[in-house]
């Protein structure tokens, strides 16, 4: 039996609905966004429909998780766009709560998932993670869902929350969802949104460059030296791209590797114009 659609907005209307829905026995999903939805996050959505009863989507631009020098301001909110296109997926509710009500005034309690927050992303954006952590705490908190899903292209935030609700007793199944591309093999992204014509073909070089170490993984070779060179290359001889990082790192502690002897992510973070774009694959 579906239930009457309906928009949250404070944490307190979303907790008391979640709860009568796990009184009528309900298995619930979740998928945390900022919005801006595009065919990766329905695919999380469609993720989500296949495993519980209820699927919540959230939509929440989080100020703690940007920098003072990033795109708050103009990351792209179209709510009532967002919504259209995540019905089509049969979402039942959605929890599009304000900054007031999920940051009320003197708010200071922050989550610090110590060690993986420290390297790759955690490294040029200080600070990220602990919002990413405390946000999605507080999601939780709200949703109280069985299971919540995300998607794999945020390696990194999805090691992150993984061990969070491990260590933190969530009792919350994290289902990470493979990640889309584009035919061209760019992978699906919001940021994607800010790309020039000329841009969007640089960005090409993230996925070609993973892609060009994984034939030399398949082909066997297993130092990080040389896989992180293949993925380098495509990156270094584009005019538009900026490197931030290409690193191998053991894919659940995100320790570095030097040779590959068990399952590891290559991972890139890279400006492409102004635009900070990342990818990576999982080589084991
Ligand atoms: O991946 C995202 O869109 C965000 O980091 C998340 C998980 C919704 C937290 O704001």
């Amino acid at each position: 039996m579906t239930i009457p659609f309906e928009i949250l907005r404070t944490p307190a209307a979303m907790r008391a609905r979640s709860e009568d829905l796990r009184r009528d026995g309900k298995k619930i999903a979740v998928v945390p966004t900022m919005g801006a939805l595009h065919e990766g996050h329905l695919t999380l959505l469609r993720a989500a429909r296949a495993q519980a009863d209820i699927v919540i989507l959230t939509i929440f631009v989080n100020p703690t998780q940007f920098g003072p020098q990033e795109d708050l301001a103009k990351y792209p909110r179209d709510e009532a766009g967002d919504l259209a296109l995540a019905k089509t997926c049969g979402i039942d509710l959605a929890y599009c709560p304000t900054v007031d009500a999920m940051y009320p005034a003197g708010a200071q309690t922050f989550i610090e998932v110590r060690e993986l927050q420290q390297p790759m992303c955690g490294a040029s954006r200080p600070g990220h993670f602990a919002g990413v952590a405390t946000v999605v705490a507080k999601l939780f908190h709200a949703t109280l869902p069985h299971i919540a899903v995300f998607g794999e292209k945020d390696f990194q935030q999805l090691a992150i929350l993984r061990r969070m609700t491990r260590d933190l007793d969530f009792g919350i199944e994290i289902v990470g969802v493979p990640i889309v591309r584009e035919s061209d093999g760019v992978a699906l992204s919001s940021r994607n949104a800010y790309l020039k014509p000329d841009e969007r073909v640089a960005a090409r070089a993230l996925s070609a460059g993973l892609a060009a170490a994984e034939a030399k993984f398949k082909a066997g070779e297993r130092t990080a030296e040389a896989l992180i060179a293949a993925a380098r290359a495509p990156l270094e001889a584009e005019a538009l791209a900026r490197i931030d990082y290409v690193e191998l790192r053991d894919a659940t502690e995100l320790t570095p590797l030097t040779t590959l002897a068990r399952p590891a992510v290559l991972a890139i973070a890279a400006f492409v114009g102004t635009t900070r774009l990342i990818d990576n694959r999982v080589l084991s």
